[in-house]
This record gives structure tokens, sequence and C-alpha cells, in this order.
């Protein structure tokens, strides 16, 4: 995994600025009620969080990158706090809406990160996460698209379904300033995964 401590900031200039946070939190808009609370994993410097704050909700971000989180705390003053997504200071239940964009492809095992939002989601609550980042932005030098992602779709689904996530919605967005080489922008989806009402997780 990339060092996003010296990443944070050259971050949101090489990753689409405003206009990608802009596209990704209408898309996670289009899926959510009006003025939610979302808890989100891997906020990074809070760019899509603070997109999301424009269009009405309330953000508390978590992420484990103290330098990413220094700009986070910028624009969620107050609402972030260092934590590893796959062990929340969060309450059972306590929580409507978890996003994650952009995390899971990082991990070698999205499972412990599905447990979690299993635990801290009510029943009913929803969990929108970014999947088949790389095959949506082309894969890196040396990695097949086909090799088995801890964010692949079918994975994901097969995974939520034993922590009583289950697949509910879908959306996409255009990743701004994320095209290869004179290559068209790519388009990442997003899942929505719901825990299934009278679940505990
Ligand atoms: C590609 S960035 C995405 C940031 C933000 N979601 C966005 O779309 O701009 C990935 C972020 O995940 C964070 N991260 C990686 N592993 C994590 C973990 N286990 N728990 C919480 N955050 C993590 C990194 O520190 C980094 O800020």
């Amino acid at each position: 995994m990339l060092d996003y401590n010296s990443e944070s900031a050259d971050y949101d200039r090489t990753r689409g600025g405003v206009p990608r946070a802009q596209a990704a939190a209408s898309a996670l808009d289009q899926l959510l009620p009006a003025r939610s609370v979302i808890l989100d994993l891997a906020t990074g410097t809070g760019i899509v969080a603070a997109q999301l704050e424009a269009l009405g909700h309330r953000v508390i971000g978590f992420d484990t990158s103290v330098g990413m989180l220094a700009h986070a705390a910028g624009r969620l003053p107050g609402r972030v706090m260092r934590a590893d997504a796959a062990a929340l200071p969060v309450t059972d239940g306590s929580v409507d809406v978890v996003t994650a964009i952009w995390l899971l492809h990082l991990l070698t095992d999205a499972e412990p990160v599905l447990t979690e939002v299993a635990r801290v989601l009510r029943p009913g609550g929803l969990f929108l996460t970014t999947v088949d980042k790389h095959a949506a932005s082309h894969a890196p030098q040396g990695m097949s698209e086909d090799s088995p992602r801890a964010d692949g779709c079918a994975r994901l689904t097969a995974v939520g379904a034993r922590h009583h996530l289950h697949l509910a919605a879908a959306t996409s967005f255009v990743g701004y300033g994320q095209a290869r080489s004179g290559g068209a922008e790519p388009r990442y989806p997003i899942l929505g995964f719901r825990l299934q009402a009278g679940s505990s997780g």
C-alpha cells in the first residue's frame, strides 16, 4: 500500500480534485436518505466527505493516516478520528450509513472491514462502497485485471451475505482526472449493501 502520509500533500491534486470528489459524492447521494449521518471509512483528506456535507449530509471521518487526517480535519472540524476500518471505536448497531470510497481495493481481505461494518450498522442500515477499482481504472502493470481482488464485486457480495449485508443498490461515478495515457476517464462502480433488518450484524 502507498504511504498515504507522504502522499497526503499531493493526494487531492493527483486524484481528480474537487470534480472527482463531487462526482463520487453525487453518486453516493443518489442512494442516501436526505440529511444522513454518515460514518466515512478511509476518509483520506476528507475531499469526498466535504462534498457530501455540501449536499446536506453530516459526516464523521475515520482513517489510519495521520497525514491524510490532518487535511480532513480542516474539512470536518472535530469530526475526524484515527481508526482502522476493521476496528472502529463505535457502539454496536448505532450507525445508519457507512461509506468507503477507494478503500477495499487496498486490502488483502475485505472481510474484517465488512464484519465491522455489520457490527456498527443498525438493522436496515446501509453500507456504500466502491468495488472493482482496479478493473475500472485499468490494472496496474504486472497485475491481471481478472486476478482475485479484495474489492471484487462477486466476492464482496458473498462475504457481505455471511454478515447479513445484502446487495440493495448500485451506482457509479466518473473518475475525473484518472484517465491513463490519453484514454477515457474511468467510471468507478459503487455498490450499496443493506444490513438485514432483525440482524444484529
Ligand atoms: C485512495 S485513499 C481514499 C481516500 C478517500 N476515500 C477519497 O476517495 O478521496 C485510501 C485511504 O484509505 C486509508 N486507509 C487504508 N487502510 C485503511 C484502514 N485499514 N482503515 C482506515 N483507513 C485506511 C488510507 O490512509 C487513505 O487515506
